[in-house]
């Protein structure tokens, strides 16, 4: 008995049966299926259908006891997936498909009443935005810790000097805290960039049918309220052709895991011997299998090589709609493995990338050691003579020329320039110059908003903290 109730027959008609004659071809049935893809709608699914089949039921389509057998039997077929005792059928042509032959098959004629003013057009769309109302924050979540991890590196590394880069060459003088909290900067707007398209895709597309809506008296209203939506779809034909809500997400993803995909780059880098800025935990490193001598950041580099996936799913997705006419079109069903690869995608790399930051070490002092030698202190020598009056081209030539005198003198820092020899370059200079262009010095100045300054920093991060909280 139990397994009678709980499997649908292998050979069971395809919903669309009445209208062709012949059987389909296994192989070809089995190639427009889409089953093992939204199965991971399932509960949306019955989610969408419970709502419709109480709208039918209220609004006196369906008898109201056959929506209520409906809505039980939806229940326990929910439960059923759960426990295990129903096993979704992989022979089925979607997860739609399979639900109603299920409900079919438990209920009898009661079943078959479900569908009406419904297509799987409507559905698919409805079920597919419900399915990403909850993944969407999940991956917010996500998100948040993530940036909360780093935020907290940062927050105790607010004075640890580092060299800041521009053309991968050393520029001026930074901390390690402003530079994970440039980071998360990125981080925040892809944040709110999925809170964004949250809000756009909060209308509801059940009723709109296969493309043109429905002559029975649905109440949508009623079964958006229902589902959470805070809207009705304003345009049936639309609401079953767009998928500028999956190209939206779709490239939110990818535009997140470029930023991961660069702070990665920043990472491989930092923990080369070069470098070797940062101590990847031994945890989170790998090892040659012919180099016995090798720790490698291999987790850095896989994240950054998967943000070649997202930016491919996004191109994908791109060139699916491209050409598709109005309305649904089969091709649609290729949206949802795309999406769901870049919400999978994103979701592990943020967890590796938190999981391998958190367990990292810093090496303050070869990080400090960078800022000496390079000329870091260059910029600020100019700023000191636009401060005592010097037009900052005329200001920006003596600081170069001083560098010149410095590398012709083997001497590494302006520094070590006597205030005679600076003099030379210009009056302007006196004693306090060489106070104010140590690279603890140079950090503490820049204390404007944005600046890497600890106290300006330590705001920033207070700021982003604030921005990032869910719920
Ligand atoms: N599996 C289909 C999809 O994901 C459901 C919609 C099918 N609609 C249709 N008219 N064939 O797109």
């Amino acid at each position: 008995m139990k397994t009678k109730r709980n499997t649908v027959k292998k050979t069971s008609k395809p919903l669309w049966a009445g209208r062709l004659a012949e059987k389909p071809e296994a192989d070809a049935f089995a190639f427009q299926s889409s089953i093992n893809v939204d199965k991971r709608l399932v509960f949306d699914d019955i989610n969408g259908s419970k709502a419709h089949a109480v709208m039918l039921g209220k609004q006196k389509i369906i008898p109201k006891d056959s929506a209520s057998k409906i809505v039980k039997e939806l229940d326990s077929i929910a439960v059923d997936i759960k426990s295990g005792a129903l096993k979704i059928d992989d022979s089925q042509e979607d997860i739609h498909s399979f639900l109603e032959a299920v409900l079919t098959k438990r209920l009898g004629e009661d079943g078959k009443m479900v569908h009406a003013g419904r297509s799987r057009n409507d559905q698919v769309a409805t079920a597919f935005r419900l399915y990403l109302k909850r993944a969407v924050p999940q991956l917010q979540t996500e998100l948040s810790m993530t940036a909360n991890v780093l935020l907290d590196i940062a927050q105790s590394h607010i004075t640890s000097i580092m060299p800041g880069y521009t053309h991968l060459q050393r520029a001026q003088p930074v901390t390690l805290g402003f530079h994970l909290t440039a980071w998360c900067a990125a981080l925040e707007r892809d944040f709110s960039r999925f809170k964004d398209a949250l809000a756009r895709l909060d209308d509801c597309p059940l009723g709109s049918g296969a493309l043109a809506g429905s002559t029975l008296p649905l109440d949508r209203k009623a079964v958006a309220q229902s589902l959470g939506f805070s809207r009705v779809s304003l345009n049936a034909m639309d609401s079953v052709a767009s998928r500028d809500f999956v190209l939206e997400l779709s490239s939110v993803c990818a535009i997140t895991m470029v930023h991961l995909s660069r702070f990665c780059e920043d990472v491989v880098l930092w923990a080369s011997e070069e470098f070797k800025f940062i101590e990847l935990a031994e945890g989170w490193s790998t090892g040659s299998s012919i180099m016995p001598q090798k720790k490698n950041p291999d987790f850095a580099e896989l994240i950054r090589g998967k943000s070649a996936r997202t930016a491919g799913n996004l191109t994908a997705l791109f060139t699916l709609l491209k050409g598709l006419p109005y309305a649904y079109n089969k091709d649609l069903q290729e949206d949802k493995e795309n999406l769901f690869d870049s919400i999978d995608t994103l979701s592990v790399c943020l967890k590796m990338f938190a999981g391998m930051m958190k367990s990292a070490r810093f090496n303050v002092k070869r990080m400090k050691a960078g800022c000496s030698g390079g000329f870091l202190e260059a910029t600020d020598t100019a700023e000191y003579l636009v401060r005592k009056g010097l037009p900052f081209r005329a200001a920006h030539e003596v600081s170069a020329l001083i560098v010149r005198d410095c590398i012709e003198a083997g001497q590494k820092h302006i520094a070590d320039r006597t205030i005679g020899e600076l003099k030379k370059r210009s009056k302007l200079f006196e004693e306090d110059i060489y106070k104010l262009i140590t690279p603890a010095a140079c950090v503490r100045a820049r204390d404007l908003p944005g600046g890497t300054a600890p106290k300006e920093v330590r705001r920033q991060i207070k700021i982003l903290r604030k921005k990032l909280q869910t719920g």
